[in-house]
């Protein structure tokens, strides 16, 4: 038995229903489905796109929604009924199974225990991002019940390890659930582990809670934790991508603690979400034409000194305490250059290739650090949850599409033709639904909608 394709068992349908009407705790008497709607990859079409180029690849082939067989509860575990989730680049990844297929991933957990076999399938439930509410827990949860309104961040680790015991993201054993893992949030259930659940924001719809959560513990890491770049009162950073997942969160962060952000951008309308977000140095790269590599192979230090004189332009004179990096190979050159004596330049990503290339000099001789940084440990990620709960950081939703129409979403992402974040409606019948603090909604309804389209 695959888990794919079994027959259809419509019993989502109860679960809405009562969500909707507020059955709170009652939750727990429901039956479970048997199955439910996932979107998925297939593990016998990983080749599907052999020989075309990464920009061609379209996630909306290889993504499909599929009827799946509702997995076992495992202990420390918890079911979730989705009311709506987000599209992350990792999602992207996934569906064009770049750098590599991700059943990779699913194979090498399978084999670590019974329990972990169940990820192990020829197909895989994507999504790292869910908003809804718990249905059951497994042996051993005492601090979450059914009918508890929930997101859940995206670190799976169950920490038997010792390494992971001062920062779980040193564990050799951590996964991204819904990228290394299976049952992810892009479906009407999901599997997590009940050390990956949070309480959701009051004042937020289902789609809006649903889509902060990977990018901006992200970008929390890299930015404010100490094992990022710690961020002070004052510091310029430099934010590529700032009205992108990661940027618009970012550049949130560097407001709220009192930094001056320098967002770089590639459009006017994206410009202008960064202006709305507070923020007043904002340089679009596509207007100002930096061209960072002369070929494919060789850097252009002339346009690394353009683009720092812009900086210092725009700050009075100012070099990035902090350079907050993720494009990678395109960027990485400038980002080393560009950043002050002595400052940090925090890496989480590669997405113009991970084979980075930068003038040494500039780093051993002006004392700049890297800093390689990944998702974000349980604790970083429940502060940055808080920032959102108490409306200090807002969601940047753009756009919110159906379960079903999860391809076309994934496309927007990796076509670059969105601002902020894409949201999924996954049970939630419609947007809107969810908001149970209308006071702070009210409070903050403007700051809250600055990204819809
Ligand atoms: N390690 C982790 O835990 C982690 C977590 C989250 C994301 N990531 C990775 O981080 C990357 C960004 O994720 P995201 O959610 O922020 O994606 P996103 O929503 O697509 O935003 C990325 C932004 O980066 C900018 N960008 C893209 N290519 C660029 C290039 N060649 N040069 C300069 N800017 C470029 C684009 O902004 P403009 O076109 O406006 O400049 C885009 O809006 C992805 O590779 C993702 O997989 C890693």
């Amino acid at each position: 038995m695959t888990g794919r394709m079994v027959t259809h068992v419509d019993s989502t349908t109860g679960i809405v229903d009562a969500i909707l009407a507020g059955a709170g705790r009652e939750v727990a008497g429901l039956p479970i489905p048997e199955s439910y709607r996932g979107v998925t990859v297939h593990a016998d079409e990983v080749e599907m796109f052999a020989g075309v180029p990464t920009s061609r690849k379209d996630p909306r082939q290889s993504l499909h929604l599929d009827q799946v067989r509702t997995p076992e509860l495992g202990p420390g575990e918890a079911l979730i009924a989705v009311m709506a989730s987000s599209i992350n680049f990792n999602t992207v990844w996934t569906s064009i199974f770049e750098p590599l297929p991700t059943f990779a991933f699913l194979k090498r957990y399978g084999r670590t225990s019974s329990l972990a076999a169940r990820h192990d399938q020829p197909f895989q439930v994507v999504g790292s991002d869910l908003s809804g509410v718990v249905l059951r827990v497994g042996a051993g949860v005492s601090l979450w019940k059914p009918g508890d309104e929930v997101v859940a961040h995206c670190l799976d680790v169950s920490l038997e390890s010792a390494d992971g015991h001062d920062d779980t993201l040193l564990d050799p054993q951590q996964r991204i659930w819904g990228y290394e893992t299976n049952y992810g949030g892009l479906g009407e259930l999901a599997l997590v582990r009940a050390n990956q659940l949070m309480p959701k924001a009051a004042h937020l719809t289902w789609e809006e809670a649903a889509s902060p959560g990977l990018v901006h513990s992200t970008a929390y890491r890299q930015i404010v934790s100490r094992n990022g770049a710690q961020m002070k009162q004052g510091d310029v950073v430099l934010i590529w991508g700032a009205a992108g997942g990661l940027g618009s969160f970012a550049t949130q962060l560097v407001l709220r603690g009192g930094g001056v952000p320098v967002c770089v951008v590639s459009s006017a309308a994206k410009a202008d979400a960064c202006r709305a977000m507070g923020a007043e140095l904002v340089i679009d790269r596509s207007a100002e034409g930096y061209q960072f590599w002369t070929d494919e192979h060789t850097d252009n230090p002339k346009e690394w000194k353009r683009f720092g004189a812009r900086i210092r332009d725009l700050t009075g004179g100012d070099d990035p305490d902090i350079v907050f990096e993720h494009p990678g190979r395109e960027t990485f050159g400038a980002s080393v250059f560009v950043a002050r004596r002595g400052g940090t330049i925090v890496t989480c990503a590669s997405t113009s290739g991970y084979t980075h290339q930068y003038d040494n000099r500039h780093l051993w001789m002006h004392l700049k650090k890297i800093v390689g940084s990944h998702f974000a440990n349980y604790r970083e990620a429940w502060e940055a949850n808080r920032l959102i709960s108490k409306g200090w950081i807002h969601p940047t939703l753009s756009t919110v599409y159906s379960l079903d129409e999860a391809g076309q979403a994934t496309y927007d992402v990796h076509r670059n033709v969105h601002q902020g974040k894409v949201g999924v409606r996954c049970l939630a019948p419609r947007d809107g639904l969810g908001v149970r603090d209308h006071e702070l909604r009210e409070r903050h309804l403007d700051a809250i909608n600055r990204f819809r389209l």
